[in-house]
């Protein structure tokens, strides 16, 4: 149970969030249909927040007010948001990341949360952001504005290999074409991805995934999210939001973000004490298991992390909701 102190632990709390949300979301999975995918996510997101003890509010989620029913920037959430004397909690949601890849049934769909104290993770309006993400060898090794030839290189050094040994994420747009020529250029191999940089992020941060940095632009509110659970996986990600118009730029300003051409770093991203971060795996990925359903139950497999007391934990849960009968396998 959540206490009202300013540190706390929200590991189960988000994680039942999130594998809810994946059940609902893989339930849709090849249909063809990202709308609905996301509209089920976003749905069971919201239900199962409402059982969480908390005060809390959306800093990062659907969308402004006007323009999502649900999960919309702002919105009060939580058993106690009414409540003042209960613990107010910051939370950003992407309720399914990769709804074409759910649609299509192709690998990397994740439903994703992130919980802190009030003001704790960053209101990114939702732009573009310019990104680069490393894990914790390469930390501090590289420079948003440094050529791709010296990041990679940076990169290669602190993980004791070559340059052509390194796997770099990019997001398949046309806007990365020069990126994918300098990356090429410099023999490192690429794994072109249609979605997902934020799946892609958390995996940059775990040694094993076969990921080694990911770099190029992809969605403000996925660079937060990723902030989040890089401050426990003690990864790193550089970002500089991306101003397209006139509004994004008002936008920008009324979150008190004065400065356009700032590049901010994890801890300003996600600046919280107590950070709590739950990624499900909707379909497999680089990083987490889809769900299963076989009959008798269902099997999800989540990472859950918090920053306060930093634990990294990777959860395989079988659901075995009314089905006294089910035999639970070891994998
Ligand atoms: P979804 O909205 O379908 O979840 O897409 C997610 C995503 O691929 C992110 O991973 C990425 O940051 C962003 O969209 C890229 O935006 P765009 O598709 O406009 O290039």
């Amino acid at each position: 149970m959540l206490s009202s102190e300013d540190v706390f632990d929200l590991s189960l709390e988000v994680l039942k969030v999130v594998e809810d949300a994946a059940i609902a979301a893989a339930r849709t999975m090849g249909f063809g249909d990202s709308e609905s995918a996301d509209r089920v996510a976003v749905e069971s997101m919201r239900r199962v927040l409402d059982t969480v003890a908390i005060n809390g509010a959306i800093v990062i989620g659907e969308g402004e007010r006007d323009k999502a029913p649900m999960l919309y920037i702002g919105e009060k959430v939580g058993a106690s948001r009414d409540q003042p004397d209960a613990p107010a909690v910051d939370i950003a949601v992407d309720p399914l990341e990769g709804t074409n890849l759910c649609a299509t049934g192709a690998p990397g769909a994740i439903t994703v949360l992130a919980a802190a104290e009030k003001g704790g993770l960053l209101h990114a309006p939702d732009c573009y952001m310019e990104k680069i993400v490393v894990g914790p060898a390469a930390k501090g090794a590289v420079d948003l504005d440094a050529p791709v030839k010296h990041n990679l290189k940076a990169i290669a050094r602190r993980l004791q290999r070559g340059v052509d040994d390194l796997v770099v994420v990019v997001l398949d747009r046309p806007r990365h074409q020069q990126l994918i020529s300098d990356i090429r250029a410099c023999g490192a191999r690429i794994r072109l991805i249609a979605d997902g940089d934020l799946s892609a992020g958390i995996a940059a941060a775990v040694v094993g995934t076969g990921v080694h940095v990911v770099m190029g632009i992809g969605g403000a509110p996925e660079g937060v999210l990723t902030a989040a659970a890089l401050r426990c996986l003690n990864g790193e990600i550089l970002g500089r939001l991306i101003v397209k118009d006139e509004s994004q730029r008002e936008r920008m300003e009324a979150m008190g973000l004065r400065d356009h051409k700032k590049i901010y770093v994890t801890k300003e991203l996600a600046h919280g004490r107590s950070i709590s971060f739950a990624a499900c795996g909707v379909t497999e990925g680089s990083l987490l298991q889809g769900v299963r359903f076989f009959g008798d139950g269902i099997r999800t497999h989540s990472i859950v992390l918090t920053s306060n007391p930093a634990r990294v934990r990777f959860v395989d849960t079988v659901h075995l909701e009314n089905r006294p009968d089910v035999k639970v396998r070891f994998r």
